[in-house]
């Protein structure tokens, strides 16, 4: 079989980190199309894309370059309209999170990616990663007992430059979707409704609200409480975040530099105030394509086999309408019901 052509739409940051898979994957790269012309140049050349030509018209690139899929890698303001040229084009889309700036865009990538029949999915990079997948794992395996509720705290100072330090929800909107999508992944389940309250930090760096505590009631009752800020300087949590997962039969956690841990309770014949726990076998799954390597590994597997990836963009509609029910709700002050599709 021959390798599978592809058209890289957004040359910038993270395409440093998608090219590397792209090339190992032995992907035929037709197109890197940039509104910054140089910018499709400049990765050309890094990364020896000897049968890609520089483009900064994604219409002339549809027309005149022969693909298999579209790789977008845009700001999150030209998810829509790229991947839905794309999709219209008669190519299946993999993106960068989040799937759009807005619902109503959202909504217009899902009805276009079922009215061409064109897969799209939303690369949520963290779900390919082996601790993450052993969590999902633990949880389904009902070894904590049920889900009653989830807790996850960020806080990282970022100076990114660029299109975050303008926008106004930077951190809810930008990061937030990886730990709304990952406790989704986690759970099995949707959120519901949400409280909300973003703010910016005195001293903050970006024009939007950086910081934000949030709590979901995901499905089952579990809540599902958030708290973040990408203004926090020191003593920083992981980029996944630092997580807390309890269960009726106990708890399990999660921070950075360490592979999940947990403990149930070992015995509950005894009146203690502290019953007697055990620790708990944290199997580490395998990942052989973490992050990144993974949307596109899903993405090439659905054209190889039809198999629907995980993140294909009616499902991870739930994420984002989790992201833009936070923000309504604190616009409004009030509690908010995710909206659904
Ligand atoms: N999964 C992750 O961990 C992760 C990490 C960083 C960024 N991202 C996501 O990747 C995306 C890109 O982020 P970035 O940091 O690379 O941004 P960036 O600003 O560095 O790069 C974006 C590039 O897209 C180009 N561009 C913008 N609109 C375009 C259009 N309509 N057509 C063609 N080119 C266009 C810009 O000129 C720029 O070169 C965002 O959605 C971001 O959220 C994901």
């Amino acid at each position: 079989m021959s390798n599978e052509r592809v058209i890289v739409v957004g040359a910038g940051g993270i395409a440093g980190a998608w090219l590397p898979h792209v090339v190992s994957e032995g992907l035929d790269v037709v197109a890197v199309v940039d509104l910054k012309r140089e910018n499709a140049e400049r990765r050309i050349d890094e990364f020896k894309l000897s049968g890609a030509r520089a483009m900064s018209d994604l219409h002339e690139a549809l027309a005149e370059r022969r693909a298999d899929f579209l790789i977008d890698l845009t700001i999150p303001e030209a998810h829509a309209k790229v991947t839905c040229a794309a999709m219209e084009a008669g190519l299946h889309v993999v993106g960068e999170k989040p799937m759009a700036a807005n619902l109503d865009d959202a909504r217009r990538m899902v009805e276009t990616s079922r009215r061409t029949g064109k897969m799209y999915m939303v690369s949520q990079s963290r779900r390919w990663d082996a601790n993450h997948e052993s969590i999902r794992q633990t949880i389904a395996s009902g070894r904590l007992g049920r889900i009653t509720e989830m807790h996850c705290d960020f806080f990282i100072g970022a100076h990114f430059g660029g299109f975050r330090d303008a926008m106004e929800s930077p951190l809810i909107l930008d990061m937030a979707i990886h730990q709304f999508d990952l406790a989704r992944m986690f759970l099995g389940g949707d959120a519901e409704s949400v409280w909300c309250e973003e703010f910016n930090p005195s001293g903050s760096w970006y024009a939007g609200d950086a910081s934000a505590m949030a709590v979901f009631r995901m499905a089952d009752g579990v809540r599902f409480g958030f708290r973040g800020s990408w203004c926090a300087e020191g003593c920083h949590t992981s980029w996944n975040g630092n997580w807390r997962i309890i269960g009726t039969a106990g708890t399990l956690v999660y921070a950075q530099d360490e592979s999940p841990r947990g403990e149930v309770v070992g015995d509950r014949s005894q009146a203690k105030f502290n019953l007697p726990l055990r620790s708990l076998d944290v199997e580490i799954a395998e990942v052989k394509k973490p992050g990144m390597h993974g949307g596109l590994d899903e993405m090439l597997r659905f054209l190889r086999t039809g198999k629907i990836p995980q993140t294909e963009c009616a499902k991870n509609f739930n994420s984002l309408a989790m992201v833009h029910a936070a923000m309504r709700s604190h616009r409004d002050a009030a509690r908010v019901e995710i909206e659904r599709l």
